[in-house]
């Protein structure tokens, strides 16, 4: 699958780990930064990776930042984006079985790379369900 991932400071080194996992895995992952440690502002990665799946350059995206609240909230300003913070696997499966999100957020102060590639496994292991949940992810679009 076509991933495009991104992330702020806070996200910065395991995004790298995310990186690596979305490679060993047989996905095609593109890093969108930041690249380093120095301080950024999250909206402006979370903005890149949200327009290009929105665009569908890509099939779905992966954001980090220190709480993976601040990514979601930007990338959910974009429309099409159903951005879902992920704090553990069952998350993961749910955002995708339910809400058919097409990002994935993870709390990078606040978890750890286990966690983040069972959530991953979940999350690429999982389908929209459709049904009722259809209509209700209908009326998410304004
Ligand atoms: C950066 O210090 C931190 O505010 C950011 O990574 C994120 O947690 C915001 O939601």
């Amino acid at each position: 699958m076509k991933i495009a991932i991104g992330s702020d400071h806070a996200g910065y080194e395991l995004k790298r780990a995310v990186y690596a996992w979305l490679r060993e895995h047989g996905h095609e992952a593109e890093d969108m930064g930041t690249y380093s440690e120095d301080s950024v502002d999250y909206p402006d990665y979370a903005r890149k990776v949200a327009e290009a799946v929105a665009r569908g350059e890509y099939e779905q995206g992966v954001l980090l930042c220190g709480t993976g609240i601040g990514v979601s909230i930007s990338a959910n300003k974009i429309p099409g984006i159903r951005a879902a913070l992920a704090c553990n696997p069952e998350f993961a499966s749910l955002a995708r079985q339910h809400n058919n999100a097409n990002i994935i957020c993870f709390p990078a102060r606040f978890t750890d790379r286990e966690t983040v590639g069972k959530s991953l496994e979940k999350w690429f292991a999982a389908d929209f369900e459709g049904g009722r949940h259809e209509r209700r992810v209908a009326k998410i679009e304004p």
